[in-house]
C-alpha cells in the first residue's frame, strides 16, 4: 500500500507568537529513494526555540525557512528503505529531517545513532544538540575553574539542565534561575545544583546577592532580557558571560530589550561571548562518550518532555514560551 507522508510548511511569517495559521499541514505520497537516497520513518521530532528564530526574515545563521516550504527540525527515525552505502534498512539515524513524518535524504548531516547504548529520544536531548550546546557552551566558552560560581537561567530546560550537572561534574558552585517550584525543587533535589531562584516568585537581583555573595564567575545565559541584567550586575572580576540564547526575546513585536547593565564588563574585566553548537560538530561524537560515561554513573540526568502527535506541532512548539515543557521538548511521531 502507498505510504502517505504529512508535513508542516510555513505559510506566514509569525508576529509574536506564532499560530495554527502560520502553518499549512498537507500530505503527500511518500516517494521511492534514488540512487545514493535513503527514506527515513520518524520517530521523533525535537522542538527548538531555534525555530522561532529560523522563521524571522532576518540574517542569521542559518538561512530563514522560506514561506511554503518545509519547517525545518532535527529529528531522529529509523530506516525504511536505502540505496545509500553508508545506511542500511533498519539503522537508526538523526538528522535535519524536517516537520514530517517520513524524510528522502542523500545522507549529508545523518548520523547513526546506537539505541542499545541510550534510548531514542535522549539523541536528540543530553546526547543530542541541547547537551552539545550545554557541554561546548560552558566548558569552551565559559571556562568554569573548581571552586567558581556558575550560574544558569532556563536551568531545568534541555540546555541549562546539562550545564548545571556538567558544572557540579567540574566542582563548581551552581546555581539556576528557573519558572515555578516544581522546577526549582527538581534543579536542587534531583540534579544535584546547589540552589535554585524562582524568578516568577521575586526579582532576580535580591536572591542573587543571597545566593552569590562574592559575586558570579560564569553566567550561562538562555534567556536575555531582565535576568541577563540582574546578572550583570554581580559579576566577579575575570567573568564570563556566555550567550547561548535569549528566549525572553524571541517573539518581541518590538526591538530586542538589550543589557544596560553592561558597564559592568569593564570595571570587572568580564568577558560576554556568543556560542553557537554547531561550530563544534567535529568534538560531537568525543562530548558524546565522554557524557555518555557521565550518564552511567548517574552524574548527567535528563527528562524528555514528548507530546504524540505531528498534528499537535503548532501548539505543541508554543509550550516553549510559555514555560510548559519539563525537560526537552519532542514530538513523538510514527
Ligand atoms: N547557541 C546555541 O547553539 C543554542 C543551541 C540550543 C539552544 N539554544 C538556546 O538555549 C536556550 C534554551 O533552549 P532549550 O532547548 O534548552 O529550551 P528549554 O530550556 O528546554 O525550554 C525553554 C524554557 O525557557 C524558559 N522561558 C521561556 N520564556 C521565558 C521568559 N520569558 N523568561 C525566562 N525564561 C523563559 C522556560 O523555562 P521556565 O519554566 O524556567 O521559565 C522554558 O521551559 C534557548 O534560548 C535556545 O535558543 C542555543
Amino acid at each position: 500500500m502507498a505510504l502517505t507522508n504529512h508535513k508542516f510548511l510555513l505559510a506566514a511569517r509569525p508576529v509574536g507568537m506564532p499560530k495554527r495559521s502560520d502553518w499549512t499541514y498537507t500530505e503527500e505520497p511518500v516517494g521511492e529513494p534514488k540512487e545514493g537516497e535513503l527514506l527515513v520513518q520518524l520517530l521523533y521530532i525535537s522542538l527548538d526555540p531555534a525555530m522561532r528564530i529560523w522563521i524571522n526574515d532576518a540574517r542569521s545563521y542559518m538561512p530563514p525557512v522560506g514561506i511554503g516550504e518545509l519547517m525545518r527540525a532535527l529529528g531522529v527515525g529509523i530506516v525504511t528503505a536505502s540505496r545509500n552505502p553508508r545506511f542500511a534498512v533498519g539503522d537508526y539515524v538523526s538528522g535535519l529531517f524536517g516537520v514530517q513524518e517520513y524524510a528522502l535524504t542523500d545522507g549529508r548531516g545523518v548520523a547513526k545513532v546506537d539505541t542499545r547504548a541510550a534510548p531514542l529520544p535522549k539523541y536528540l536531548s543530553v546526547l543530542g544538540m541541547p547537551g552539545m550546546t550545554a557541554y561546548f557552551g560552558l566548558l569552551d566558552t565559559g571556562q568554569p575553574k573548581p571552586g567558581e560560581m556558575v550560574v544558569v537561567s532556563a536551568a531545568a530546560g534541555a540546555v541549562g539542565a546539562v550545564v548545571g550537572q556538567i558544572a557540579k561534574i567540574k566542582n563548581c558552585r551552581v546555581v539556576g534561575i528557573a519558572g515555578g517550584a516544581e522546577k526549582c525543587r527538581y534543579i536542587v533535589q534531583e540534579l544535584g545544583f546547589d540552589a535554585a531562584i524562582d524568578y516568577k516568585a521575586a526579582p532576580v537581583s535580591g536572591f542573587l546577592r543571597r545566593h552569590c555573595p562574592e559575586g558570579i564567575d560564569v553566567y550561562f545565559d538562555n534567556v536575555g532580557g531582565a535576568i541577563l541584567d540582574a546578572a550583570l550586575a554581580r559579576l566577579r572580576l575575570g567573568a564570563r558571560i556566555v550567550i547561548c540564547g535569549a528566549i525572553s526575546q524571541y517573539n518581541n513585536t518590538g526591538p530586542i530589550t538589550g543589557p544596560s547593565n553592561y558597564l559592568s564588563l569593564l570595571s570587572n574585566r568580564a568577558t560576554m561571548k556568543g556560542t553557537l553548537v554547531l561550530d563544534y560538530v567535529d568534538r560531537y561524537a568525543q562530548a558524546g562518550a565522554e557524557m555518555a560515561v557521565w550518564m552511567a554513573a548517574g552524574k548527567l540526568k535528563s527528562r524528555e518532555d514528548i507530546v504524540e502527535g505531528l498534528a499537535t506541532f503548532p501548539e505543541t512548539l508554543l509550550k516553549l514560551f510559555k514555560s510548559e515543557n519539563s525537560g526537552k521538548l519532542m514530538l513523538k511521531v510514527g
